[in-house]
């Protein structure tokens, strides 16, 4: 089938029906009244606001509704967070959230919410919390999307949900719904936007207007058109970057609806893990944690922290690491590890000093008597073969882990368990292994 047949169908299954329009418009009147109704007791003006896709008319139904409180700049933060704070959840009950900026996150109307205090600034380049810009990115997009080009974001923000690349979120670390539209007003439309990933690399950058200058180190720039000292794409991580690009040739070249809306991901059986590692002849190795009280945007971090720490503990002892990765689970956290072997001989080569050198006497003091083979000379160096202090991986994670950088709340290794290959094998979470193993993308399933 064709790409405008292909496209035609997903849109009619982004585009809100009348229905769901009516639902959004209700649920929105009703957390706005709410919000301006418990924001009028305050000693100063609060304007309120709707943001985000909601407001911008760009939503994959069902939307989060953004509801920005806007506070006068000379307000205190402490004063912003406890009052603001104190609207959202007197609205929504609701739980606060702590990312980088406080909020409260709550339901309504079977919709999720989001009530956010900010500062009322007159200039996005003076904002004085994380958050301040995103009035100003509303009303952006309000006045320059043409009416065309909503169900084109729509389009765009489904393909990216599909392939697993869509939200800013750490989780993520994927496109956010404000990057999806500017693509779109950069390029046209959404196949505009996926034929011109063809010539997209590493470092590129973007804009809508002259006048940006400042270089930033991510894989992609998109200079905010509200401020083009911000990067919109900062959180984009190579990784998705890539995917995306991918993806975008595969499906010019293959269209399909599966893009947009991809087969479950199935977990492999048992058998079917240890017949792929008997191809492999790898083996893996697996750190289970218990899962830290923290929400996704402190923890992914962290774990990814954590697994990079992992890692550093196995190459410093002489392991070679194939592949990683980490899968948060029902209070467990994951981090498996493929590895050329997970036996390593007893010994290993220790090169010392330069022959000439005044270290000499040290070196050969220290390793007469404890080498396995006592210091010899190669290339004009002393070199002795020693005891590894571990030859097996499973021990080296359950004493040395701990000495690693991880993330913080994971530092105390709670709940440890190290998995060698024959118990994860036998009775590993197959959905963790499934991770690390399936390299299919969500398109081809
Ligand atoms: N935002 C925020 N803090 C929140 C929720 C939202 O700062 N707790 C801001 C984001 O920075 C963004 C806007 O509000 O600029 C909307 O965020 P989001 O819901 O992630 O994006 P949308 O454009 O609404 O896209 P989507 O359709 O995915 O909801
Ligand atoms: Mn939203």
């Amino acid at each position: 089938m064709g790409v405008s047949r292909i496209i035609e169908e997903a849109i009619e299954r982004v585009r809100p029906s009348a229905g769901e329009r009516r639902k959004v418009q209700a649920a929105v009147d009703d957390v706005m009244a709410k919000v301006k109704d418990q924001a009028k007791d305050a000693p100063y003006n609060l304007d309120v606001m709707l943001v985000g896709s909601a407001a911008k008319d760009t939503y994959v139904f069902p939307p989060d509704l953004d509801v920005f409180v806007l506070f006068p700049p000379q307000v205190p933060r402490s004063e912003l967070e406890k009052r603001g704070l104190g609207i959202g959840r007197r609205v929504l009950g609701g739980e606060e959230r702590y990312a980088e900026h406080p909020y409260i996150h709550g339901k309504l109307r079977g919709f999720k919410v989001d009530i956010v205090p900010c500062y009322a600034i007159d200039d996005p380049s003076e904002l004085q919390s994380a958050v301040d810009r995103t009035p100003f990115h509303t009303d952006y997009i309000i006045s320059h999307l043409k009416p065309e080009q909503h169900d084109q974001v729509r389009l765009l923000k489904q393909f990216m949900k599909g392939i697993g690349t869509y939200s800013a979120e750490a989780k993520v670390q994927g496109f956010s719904g404000y990057l999806v539209e500017l693509l779109i007003l950069r390029y046209g439309d959404f196949q505009g936007v996926l034929e011109a990933s063809k010539d997209w690399g590493e470092g590129m950058a973007l804009s809508l207007a002259d006048g940006a200058v400042r270089r930033f180190a991510s894989p992609m720039t998109f200079y905010d058109p509200v401020d083009p000292e911000r990067n919109v794409a900062s959180a984009l991580s190579l990784q998705n970057m890539a995917l995306f690009i991918r993806a975008s040739r595969e499906f010019l070249a293959r269209p399909d609806i599966r893009f947009f809306f991809p087969r479950p991901h199935s977990v492999w059986s048992r058998s079917r893990a240890s017949r792929e590692m008997g191809r492999r002849g790898t083996r893996l190795i697996a750190v289970q944690l218990a899962r830290p009280d923290l929400t996704d945007d402190n923890l992914y971090p962290q774990a990814r922290k954590t697994l990079d720490g992992m890692q550093s503990t196995l190459e410093a002892a002489g392991f070679i690491v194939l592949d990683r990765c980490f899968q948060v689970r029902a209070g467990k956290v994951d981090l498996i590890m493929e590895l050329q072997t997970d036996r390593l001989p007893a010994t290993v080569r220790h090169l010392g000093p330069p022959v000439t050198s005044q270290h000499s006497a040290q070196f050969l003091e220290k390793w007469n008597e404890e080498a396995v083979v006592r210091p010899y000379i190669e290339n004009g160096r002393w070199m002795a073969i020693i005891r590894r202090p571990y030859s097996d991986a499973k021990e080296l994670l359950s004493h040395e882990l701990h000495k690693a950088g991880l993330g913080s709340e994971m530092k105390g290794l709670e709940g440890l368990r190290v998995l060698s290959h024959q118990q994860l094998m036998k009775q590993g979470p197959l959905s963790s292994i499934t991770a690390l193993l399936d390299k299919t993308a969500p398109w081809e399933r």
